[in-house]
């Protein structure tokens, strides 16, 4: 029996769900299919928008869920923007007021965790914002102490009213030495880029490495930001030292500076666990295997035959059957490890490939809902313990199970991955959850064979 929390949503009649018939163990999927730019680089692009003077332009920017939210988020607190089209956006943050740009919207805040990055700029250009306390979400508890204690470092007051956070800093921001206990994207982001229009040096330690925050920290050094060592564990900031109030003192760019975003490793990463089960040719175009290290070797070992160019992923005469290939052990890590957002894409290609797999969640304690489906439809994991499970592989899905669920991004990628392996026909619920992170999948899916719909 499925339970509640098997069924996120599943009284929300109007979500959108895949219809979708599986290819009971074929490798008949082909062709080539396009990687778009880095949700998880351009939501930081558009936030880092806030920190200047001019509009700024973004290409290559992926046409996903998250996007339009960021965007409302941003139209509500008076920038204009001019909406995704060939995957090229504009934000225009001339008109923001500290009277009328710094209460976030707390409904729209709700859905997209990613919204409290915007928090560091809208402080350090306004010297205030508001914002709610965001609640614990599908994939773990994901507190916001470490933006708040960098705040507090940098001189701004920190409240909790009603369920808001009320943060100010009237002066202006100051630079801060601050060493993150726990390695955390969006938090280097944020404070980098607060960091930007603080008075004097910031020194960020233990921070992230991702490939998304060197791309973010080089458009913004592009346009007069000092920031140095991005990509490495310490990153160094001076900041331009504004005053709130003053006109100046904020991040130039013009037309021939703009954001243009690195490919999604995680969409090409998925595509690629997705193609290796499930595809006989397959090229991953316009991607940047540079950053996919981890996963590549890991497929690889397994047995996996890529053909590994500059930007570009092919799998080629990939119709041995998967029980040939091997299985793997994998520990979820901060870049360069093995990404947290692959896992479940990861156990899917694990249940159809001989051997036992040990995976330890490393980075977020809810990241295993999943896995419920899966055991349905007929896989061997077994949970050891909250950040572990074990699988044996291989195991054929046969069971007829008609319904399923997308938990959250990724694991909803997991899911279409599971349903197309399988023998039967399915409907995957909350396609709007997967809507967040991939564009058009059901259309991509498709032009390489798979039978698939939204309805
Ligand atoms: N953490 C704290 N306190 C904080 C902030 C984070 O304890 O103040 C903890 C988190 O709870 C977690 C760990 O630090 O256990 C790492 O979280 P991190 O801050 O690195 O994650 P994030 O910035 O919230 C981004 C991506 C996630 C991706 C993680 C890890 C965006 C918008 N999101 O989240 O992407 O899983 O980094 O790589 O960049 C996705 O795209 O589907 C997704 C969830």
């Amino acid at each position: 029996m499925k339970t509640a929390s098997n069924q996120p949503n599943q009284q929300n009649q109007k979500t959108p769900a895949f219809l979708m018939k599986g290819l009971a163990g074929r490798k008949t999927l082909k062709g080539r299919v396009t990687i778009n730019g880095a949700k998880n680089a351009a939501l930081k692009a558009m936030a880092a928008a806030v920190l200047f003077d001019k509009k700024v332009r973004l290409e290559n920017v992926p046409h996903t869920a998250d996007i339009d939210t960021m965007s409302a988020i941003l139209e509500k607190l008076g920038a204009k923007i001019t909406p995704v089209r060939n995957h090229v956006m504009e934000i225009d943050t001339t008109g923001m007021t500290a009277a009328n740009s710094t209460d976030i919207d707390p409904v729209l805040a709700g859905g997209m965790r990613a919204s409290v990055v915007l928090t560091g700029p809208l402080l350090a250009r306004f010297g205030k914002v508001s914002f709610p306390a965001p609640g614990g979400c599908v994939i773990g508890a994901r507190p916001i102490d470490l933006f708040l204690e960098g705040y507090k470092k940098m001189g701004a007051k920190v409240t909790l009213e009603n369920g808001l956070y009320q943060i100010t800093a009237p002066n202006g921001l100051s630079g801060m030495d601050n060493f993150f206990h726990i390695i955390s994207v969006g938090g280097t982001e944020t404070l980098m880029m607060a960091a930007t229009l603080a008075k004097g040096k910031t020194i960020l330690s233990n921070c992230a490495k991702e490939p998304e925050i060197i791309n973010v920290a080089e458009w913004l050094i592009s346009c007069g930001a000092k920031i140095k060592g991005a990509g490495t564990s310490t990153i160094e900031i001076t900041g331009s030292g504004r005053n709130i109030g003053d006109a100046g003192k904020l991040l130039h760019a013009d037309q021939a500076k703009p954001f243009v975003t690195i490919p999604d490793r995680i969409e090409a990463g998925s595509f690629l666990l997705l193609g290796a089960l499930c595809a006989k040719d397959l090229v991953i175009e316009k991607c940047e295997p540079k950053h996919m290290t981890a996963v590549l070797h890991l497929l690889g070992d397994a047995g996996v035959i890529m053909e590994v160019a500059a930007d570009t992923i092919t799998l080629k005469g990939n119709a041995k059957p998967n029980s040939q290939s091997k299985s793997f052990n994998i520990s979820t890590k901060e870049y360069p490890g093995f990404p947290t957002d692959l896992q479940a894409p990861a156990v899917v290609f694990l249940t159809q490939v001989t051997g036992e797999s040990s995976i330890l969640e490393t980075i977020f304690e809810g990241r295993f809902k999943y896995v419920e489906d899966l055991v349905q439809l007929g896989a061997n994991i077994t949970v050891t313990d909250p950040r572990e499970i074990k699988v044996k592989g291989p195991t054929a899905f046969a069971k007829p199970i008609g319904d399923l669920y997308a938990h959250d991004i990724r694991a909803g990628f997991a899911i279409v991955m599971a349903a197309l392996v399988a023998n039967g026909h399915f409907k995957i619920h909350n396609a709007h959850l997967i809507d967040r992170g991939y564009e058009s999948l059901e259309e991509r899916l498709t032009s390489l064979g798979a039978d698939m719909r939204r309805s």
